[in-house]
């Protein structure tokens, strides 16, 4: 007997990148805000050992509202994000199930499962300050904090301040500073952007290299996928690295984490898969093809994690995080961050 997992994209409104029709006896089914390039050989080497395909669909929004509308009749089995407000956001909308968290405690520690079993990290990244190799010296800037410093007026390129990268390195500064302190930060840091805030987190890098700005905020992983692109090598190229608050509080990360949703359909396969991206042969691809930092201790990093050597997280819990996420936004509002 067939199983389709049919073109459930045709129709829809939200961005979906890709549709899957295809047959299979044993199967998983993936909605994914995580780009295919960057889960895909995960899946590839998880079918190898297991023989259970993996469909996977991407969206680059609108998934809890695709979950939501297709309720119980959904295919999917697990969900895939980037930021842990994505998570907790479909997990409080009740489009998740627990899963006992004993069964991945060797893996993955305490602080990047939450409590009731909902969601998992599987890897974490660094939102890491990168600064012109040219026109900045390589200890000017070490801090968050600095970004809003009057000297650096005019100097300073960012994505959105409404992007969920930006809105968690927002609340963390809340959970920090206090919704003023905040307030001062984010108005510092927009009286210093060089230009209005726009386009990915590679963009910001390649405005440095062509002299727009001189110093931006990034997710760490970027540097790697940069390095591996000759069109982009040169923007890589033009950067000094560095992560911020070092003698403090430590760098913020941020969390791509997975979930098993409601009524998942092929529940038994979709814990196997997480379990296989939990263990260490998942873990350190992650690390070696992606460059995401793995959850699990003891996994080998890449040989670029590797020259940045060891660094100080920020210890702030994600569900911390989570919860000044709209008070982040509302700031970014409020000082009219993205005008
Ligand atoms: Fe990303």
């Amino acid at each position: 007997m067939f199983r389709k997992f049919v073109a459930f994209v045709v129709g829809t409104v939200i961005g979906l990148a890709s549709s899957v029709s295809v047959s299979h006896a044993e199967e998983v089914n993936v909605y994914s805000y995580r780009k295919p390039q960057l889960i895909d050989p995960m899946f590839a080497e998880f079918t190898k050992q297991t023989g259970i395909k993996v469909n996977s669909v991407y969206a680059k929004k609108g998934m809890l509202e695709k979950l939501q509308s297709e309720g119980r009749n959904s295919p999917a089995d697990l969900v895939f994000t980037v930021d842990i407000g994505r998570l907790s956001d479909i997990h409080n909308a009740g489009l998740t199930q627990s899963v006992n968290r004993e069964r991945f405690a060797g893996n993955i520690p305490d602080n990047y499962m939450a409590p009731h079993g909902h969601w998992f990290g599987l890897t974490t990244r660094a939102r890491i300050i990168v600064s012109s190799k040219e026109r900045v010296a390589p200890n000017a800037i070490s801090t968050y904090e600095d970004l809003a410093d009057a000297k650096w007026r005019g100097r300073i390129c960012t994505r959105s301040g409404k992007h969920p990268y930006m809105v968690a390195l927002t609340a963390s500064i809340i959970a920090h500073h206090g919704l003023e302190g905040a307030k001062t930060w984010l108005s510092g840091l927009r009286d210093n952007l060089a230009r209005k805030p726009q386009g990915n987190d590679r963009a910001q890098v390649k405005a440095i290299k062509e002299g727009v700005c001189d110093i931006a905020v990034i997710n760490h992983y970027y540097m790697a996928k940069m390095f591996k692109d000759p069109k982009q090598l040169p923007w890589a190229e033009a950067v000094n690295v560095i992560f911020p608050n070092q003698s403090g509080r430590g760098t913020h990360m941020n969390v791509s984490g997975v979930a098993l949703t409601k009524y998942a359909p092929n529940k038994d396969n979709a814990i196997k898969l997480m379990e296989f991206l939990a263990s260490e042969a998942g873990q350190e691809m992650y690390a070696q093809k992606n460059a995401e930092y793995p959850v699990k201790p003891g996994v080998a990093w890449s040989d670029l994690q590797n020259s940045w050597g060891r660094f100080k997280e920020d210890s702030l819990s994600l569900g911390v995080v989570a919860d000044n996420r709209t008070a982040a936004v509302k700031l970014a509002d409020e000082v009219r961050y993205n005008d």
